[in-house]
């Protein structure tokens, strides 16, 4: 039976474990760090040399780290993009703004382990030639951004931050920014935006690539919380150390928001793709299985944008079959399975579960999320929620079901200025695609009663009734 493997929630939950900067150096805090900052140049068989930056920035390459964050891009090549020949400073930038709704693993390394994150953070900065990094948190995470702001102070009461760090002469300097509360934030150009004080309208790519066009037009870095905070384990254990842990392809550690119908919600740390969704949800070690006399009916495997899983449904997974609760749980299996690992979020549903409902409820925070700048995105997250509204409320139609399809095809697939476009679309397209019968029935159901209603009523009733659902 497969158990976590705590890397980076290793102390979180331990008793005693503090989020000060002393409990933490008492922890090995920082060692990583000065590790990193000791590194000489390395003489190469052409007669080279590696600075200690371009070491770490190899490492990280070598182990295969992909981002934390939803997309599960190398973080080593994203790092390769970065324009170092511009002559423009290059910004860092901690994407902490966790908006995916589901997810909740973030929030944890802020809460109970800031200094993990400030360490990953200065190593990856040293690494790349930052000198000025920030932390863009979300706005209802009031208690995690005073967390940061402290432990901020006490590393630069202790020179691990601000001018000529540790004597090795290299300076930097970090700062907190909060958010209002904003979901298209989480994206990486919006958030650029907002960081730059304006409306968090994502910028289109090409050309404003971060690596090239970032924070005020120059190169920029934007990591995850998590994928930063690997930097610090990949530096302490090296990088073909760190590519052992996982699977091929799918290294290092995940940590799995786990939330819904199960009995043991939570965060768990595992070996990517060393434990199926299966596992996840029933085992002992994890969920510990569904709520007493319940069947499981969905999962959505990745955060709520990712495409939800149908109990029972079978993939082809390099030419065998295979049964969605024995899918492992990494980045390449459940993109061959037709959805992704997104932002880690796996949430559980049981055949208690009106899925017309959460559906609806889905819908309605993605048209309330939709920044507005792209007519599919904008109109269509809308009419799909109003759509939805509409099945929920009484007043559906049986041709609800494939109105709702057509609405979604219509928004991914670049017609849209970012990914926003498949995260409203991804939902509405696999739910009704899988539980298609529960939204004719709803709205059959719903049509049924309003022309009996009409009969009683008399003709003009009938009338005015079939006009308002024209729209
Ligand atoms: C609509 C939308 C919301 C996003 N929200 C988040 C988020 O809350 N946190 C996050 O780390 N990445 C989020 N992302 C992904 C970021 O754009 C970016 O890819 C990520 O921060 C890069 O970090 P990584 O490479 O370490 O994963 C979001 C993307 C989209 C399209
Ligand atoms: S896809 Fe949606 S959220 Fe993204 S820029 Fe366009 S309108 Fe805004």
């Amino acid at each position: 039976m497969p158990s976590e493997y705590r890397l980076i929630l290793k102390y979180a939950d331990e008793p005693g474990y503090t989020p000060d900067i002393e409990c933490y150096l008492r922890h090995g805090g920082y060692d990583a760090l000065k590790k990193a900052l000791a590194l000489q140049p390395k003489d190469l068989p052409d007669g080279a040399k590696r600075s200690g930056p371009e070491q770490i920035r190899q490492e990280v390459m070598a182990s295969g780290l992909r981002g934390r964050g939803g997309a599960g891009f190398s973080c080593g090549l994203k790092w390769s993009f970065v324009d170092r020949k511009s002559g423009k400073p290059i910004y860092l930038i901690c994407n902490a703004d966790e908006s995916e709704p589901g997810t909740f693993k973030d929030r944890q390394i802020i809460h109970k382990d800031p200094h993990q994150l400030i360490e990953g953070m200065i190593i990856s900065c040293f690494a790349n030639d930052v000198h000025l990094a920030y932390i863009y948190i979300r706005g209802e995470m009031p208690d995690g951004a005073r967390l940061l702001n402290r432990a901020l102070q006490e590393a630069r009461a202790k020179n691990f931050l601000g001018k000529d760090i540790l004597g090795n002469g290299y300076d930097l300097e970090m700062h907190v920014h909060r958010g209002a509360g904003a979901y298209i934030c989480g994206e990486e150009t919006g958030l650029i935006e907002s960081l730059e004080g304006k409306r968090p309208y994502p910028r289109i790519k090409p050309p404003y690539f971060p690596a090239v066009l970032g924070l005020w037009m120059c190169p920029t870095i934007v990591n995850n919380v998590e994928t930063l905070c690997n930097v610090k384990h990949i530096v302490a254990m090296g990088g073909t150390e760190f590519a052992k842990l996982g699977t091929p392809n799918n290294t290092g550690t995940r940590i799995v928001s786990l939330s819904g119908h199960v009995k043991k919600p939570g965060c768990y740390e595992i070996e990517v793709g060393r434990a199926t969704i299966g596992q996840l949800i029933f085992d002992a070690n994890f969920g510990g299985g569904l709520r007493d006399g319940r069947k499981l009916k969905a999962v959505i495997p990745g955060g709520s944008s990712a495409k939800v899983f149908k109990a029972g449904e079978k993939f082809k997974i390099k030419d065998k079959e295979v049964d969605m609760l024995d899918l492992p749980y990494d980045f390449d299996s459940l993109i061959q399975a037709g959805s992704m690992s997104g932002s880690s979020a796996i949430i559980v549903m049981d055949d208690s579960t009106d899925i017309v409902g959460a559906l609806a409820n889905i819908a309605e925070f993605y048209a309330h999320e939709s920044c507005g700048q792209c007519t599919p995105c904008r109109e269509g997250s809308l009419w799909m929620s109003k759509a939805l509204h509409r099945l929920t409320h009484g007043e559906g139609r049986a041709q609800d079901a494939d109105y709702l399809v057509k609405i979604a095809d219509n928004i991914p697939g670049g017609r849209t200025i970012c990914a926003f476009g498949e995260a409203c679309a991804w939902p509405v397209q696999s739910f009704v695609a899988k539980f298609k019968d529960e939204f004719v029935d709803k709205g059959a159901a719903d049509e049924e009663r309003r022309a009996k209603k009409s009969k009683g009523a008399g003709p003009g009733m009938e009338m005015k009734l079939a006009a308002s659902q024209q729209h």
